[in-house]
């Protein structure tokens, strides 16, 4: 296996989309940044070099780092963050998974202009689907008119799609519509589009007029074929589809689209994007002057269209045939909004201003929160695991039953009128190494305008079964797919539904759980899954931070339990 190694020049430059010259932070002066392109097995080595004015740390989103936990990249939970005109280097090996995944930065918001994909390739044995003529990454993101509007609320929300950093011709000030992506392809041959979501906020739609898509893999999983016009993809995941050119040799528009639930609340919606899918010259003949043919969209508020596209997914893989059965742990967790009231509940819901702090994202009610630390917490952890007093265990159930997606329930009023009352820690599960965990994320109608793309770092989980309103552990166990589950590191949760997943806790380490709706990760819906440290050790680990996995273990074999 190769040692392939980069570095990334993190900076501010300016870019100009929407008529507006905008400062951002991209990696090595590229929107989207540089591709990491490794076999299986290989090791990775990224230097990081934070010139920017920001704190920084690069995630591998989706990549197990397993017994590696500190290369995870989340600030101030696997490490500092990497100061500005600080280094930091990150060492991994991609081992087991296959396919296409990312990177990006962990820091709230710089995601948007600080990532690219990483694509792993197989290292050998009967290729699972035809070798295909090219490969093409399809980066989906969002721009935004002056970054970081959305977290200034007096600023324009003057928001964007993009394919590969590029906006496309249906923006008032886009230039010719071959300044959006151009993907040049010729007749007959077939085409692997590496396609990830990069973007904070929208689930897309994407559709090549004349053209059908064979979804062959998500999130580095591959699945049965699929084949379909249409390809649903939440902020975190990556898909894998082949495309053949076997249309007519002319221009085709791709078409990347943001599913919109209707909004309660005013919200700017994000436009759609296109570029264009360009036959190669036959006979000599210029197709650049075709006007390129339009794919057939669905409502942009058909969240169904999503529901089905992931309800399709099986995966292809006997590795992933072997579905645990046992069960160790069972938990139930409800999505929502909350705020912090002062006094009791009915004086949170007056919303009148006075007892309220602002909008908190919450699991099962609880909001996370940093504990004030100086290390990051894996150290602080492994260091001393006795004392995990900033630690407060993930409640099972939340304190109060509500209706969670009944529709008629759904308040109307101003947000702070349907808050649930919330309470913020730093909101935490611990696993004995080798449980098997059963999550369900349930969806609340506080839910019902963003979307919920559930990531879970360090582990895959099977998704067994998704479905509309409430789960019903009774009726809904049975229609659980233990055969053949697709394999995912980002799961979404349907709008105003749930959906079960499984995963087996055997990658010691802190990793973070969290929706991949910045929103709602910079609110605070997330939760540290801590797995107590296993019986194999990994030499590779820096030395110092293997001596600490050896406190901790020791730790639990003295204590033998978990939960505190
Ligand atoms: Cu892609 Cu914790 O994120």
């Amino acid at each position: 296996a190769a040692v392939v190694e980069h570095t990334f020049i993190v900076s501010q430059v300016n870019m100009t989309h929407l008529c507006k010259e905008t400062p951002v932070i991209v990696v090595n002066g590229q929107l989207p940044g540089p591709a990491i392109e490794v076999t299986e097995g290989d090791s990775v080595v990224v230097h990081v070099i934070n010139k920017s004015p920001y704190n920084m740390t690069i995630h591998w989103h989706g990549v197990k780092q397993q017994l590696n936990c500190w290369a995870d990249g989340v600030p101030m939970v696997t490490q500092l963050p990497i100061l500005p005109n600080h280094n930091f280097t990150y060492q991994f090996v991609v081992s087991e998974q296959e396919g296409t995944l990312w990177w990006h930065a962990h820091v709230p918001l710089y995601r948007a202009t600080v990532h690219g994909v990483l694509i792993i390739r197989a290292r050998q044995g009967v290729p699972l689907f035809p070798k295909p003529h090219k490969e093409v990454p399809i980066i989906i993101g969002e721009w935004w008119g002056i970054q970081l509007a959305y977290a200034d609320t007096t600023s324009d929300y003057n928001s964007a799609s993009t394919i590969n950093g590029k906006l496309g011709d249906l923006y008032n000030c886009s230039g010719a519509m071959e300044e959006g992506y151009m993907m040049d392809v010729e007749p007959g041959k077939t085409y692997l589009l590496r396609i990830v979501n990069a973007a904070l906020l929208s689930e897309y739609y994407l559709k090549i007029a004349g053209h059908k898509f064979t979804v062959v893999a998500a999130d580095a999983n591959y699945v049965s074929p699929y084949t379909t016009d249409i390809i649903a993809i939440a902020p975190g995941q990556t898909v894998d589809a082949l495309v053949v050119a076997n249309a007519a040799p002319g221009r085709y528009y791709m078409v990347a689209m943001p599913n919109q639930p209707p909004k309660p609340d005013f919200q700017s919606p994000v436009l759609p994007t296109r570029g264009i899918m360009q036959y190669s010259n036959t006979e000599g003949r210029s197709l650049s002057s075709d006007v390129p043919m339009s794919p057939e969209m669905p409502d942009n508020h058909d969240t169904m269209v999503s529901f089905y596209f992931h309800g399709n997914l099986t995966s292809l893989h006997p590795r992933h045939l072997l579905v645990p059965e046992r069960l160790d742990e069972r938990m139930f967790i409800t999505l929502g909004l909350g705020s912090v009231c002062k006094h009791d509940r009915l004086s949170c819901k007056r919303g009148d201003g006075s007892n309220e702090s602002t909008i908190l994202a919450t699991m099962n009610n609880v909001s996370f929160h940093l504990p004030p630390v100086s290390t990051s917490l894996l150290e602080a952890y492994y260091n001393n695991p006795s004392n995990v007093d900033w630690l407060q265990e993930l409640p099972d159930m939340p304190p109060q039953v509500f209706d969670f997606t009944d529709h008629s329930l759904i308040p109307t009023g101003p947000k702070a009128e349907r808050l649930e009352p919330t309470s913020k820690a730093a909101l935490a599960r611990r696993f004995r190494y080798g449980d098997v965990v059963e999550v369900v994320f349930q969806s609340t109608s506080l839910m019902q305008s963003d979307s919920n793309p559930m990531h879970l770092h360090g582990h895959d989980m099977f998704v067994l079964a998704q479905g509309q309103g409430n789960y019903d552990m009774e009726k809904d166990v049975a229609r659980y797919n233990l055969v053949n589950p697709p394999v995912v590191n980002t799961v979404l949760v349907p709008r105003l539904g749930w959906v079960a997943v499984r995963f087996v806790a055997d990658n010691p380490g802190i990793w973070y759980m969290h929706c991949h709706y910045e929103f709602h990760l910079t609110m605070g819906m997330v939760a540290l899954f801590i797995v107590e440290h296993g019986p194999t050790v990994n030499t590779s680990l820096p030395s110092r931070l293997l001596d600490l996995i050896g406190t901790a273990n020791d730790h639990f074999l003295m204590h033998g339990q978990k939960n505190g």
